[in-house]
């Protein structure tokens, strides 16, 4: 996992966001993978700004959402549609043919997930998936136990998480209780991960991410086994770091390398690095 860690809720989210538009500007093509909660709110923000002021063109990129409530219809205020379309899509301009979410009002989950999965591969799998860290250490829903090979399904959601999202709601009683999420087996065959977090209300969970040992009891601890996950977060939420100092040596030593890894962009490159010998 690369590590780092910035000044700020905003340098942190401008360091995001300028990952996310290199690999637009060289892959006019990308397909996104896309978080919501207040994590990424400022990545998306400055994604605009930066589209509008380099002239990026977003129109041939695909994206899928992690995840969506279940029985929210897509017009709900609070529903993972609405959140997308309000922090990114207007801005950038996406249209309804390129942008994919899970639905929380379809009456077959099941097939609507296992859809959900082949609509990925048929975009050609996940270039860049923007992920956020839950309070008891969840990527997308994949709740303390997920399988850390689970694929696109429904899921009930932790307590932890319940209470969470209340903020978001008027009455206790509206807070969706289950969820229709991507799995962390789904997640890890992206060819780049970006998880980001920030305050220090996500410094434990942060630790556990990088340092702890890889548990389904969080899930985000998956991230080690990827190829290429990169963890930035603000000075808050790497407050309990043990190792940060060899993190921020690390950074510095490959400041002239590119953030994204070449296979990201090599179609061929990508194709080699998966497939088995045959002789
Ligand atoms: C949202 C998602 C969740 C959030 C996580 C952190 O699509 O998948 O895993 O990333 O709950 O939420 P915030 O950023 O609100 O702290």
């Amino acid at each position: 996992m690369f590590v780092k860690v910035e000044r700020d809720y905003e340098t942190m989210s401008q360091r995001g966001a300028r990952i996310v538009a290199d690999l637009v500007k060289q892959k006019s093509d990308a397909v996104l993978g896309l978080a919501t909660g207040s994590t990424p709110v400022g990545l998306y923000e400055n994604l605009i700004r930066i589209a509008k002021d380099e002239n990026i063109d977003f129109s041939g990129i695909t994206t899928f959402n992690l995840d969506e409530y279940e029985g929210l219809p897509a017009s709900h205020p609070e529903s993972y549609h609405t959140f997308m379309q309000v922090n990114l899509f207007d801005g950038l301009g996406l249209s309804e043919q390129q942008t994919n979410l899970l639905s929380g009002m379809d009456i077959d989950p099941v097939a609507q997930c296992a859809d959900f999965e082949m609509m990925i591969r048929r975009a050609g799998g996940i270039d860049l998936q923007i992920l956020g860290i839950g309070g008891d250490g969840h990527i997308a829903f994949c709740e303390p136990g997920s399988s850390l090979a689970g694929r696109t399904s429904l899921v009930a959601l932790h307590p932890k998480t319940i209470a969470d999202n209340t903020r978001f709601f008027d009455k206790k009683e509206d807070v969706p209780r289950k969820a229709l999420t991507m799995g962390v087996g789904t997640i890890l065959e992206a060819r780049s991960c970006l998880i980001l977090a920030a305050g220090d209300a996500k410094s434990e969970v942060w630790a556990q991410m990088i340092e702890g040992p890889v548990t389904s009891q969080v899930t985000a601890s998956a991230l080690q086994l990827h190829p290429w996950a990169i963890a930035i977060s603000d000075r808050d939420a790497a407050a309990k770091l043990k190792n940060l100092d060899f993190y921020q040596h690390i950074d510095g030593e490959l400041a002239d390398q590119p953030e994204l890894p070449l296979w990201v962009f090599q179609p061929e490159l990508d194709q080699r690095r998966n497939s088995m010998p045959t002789a």
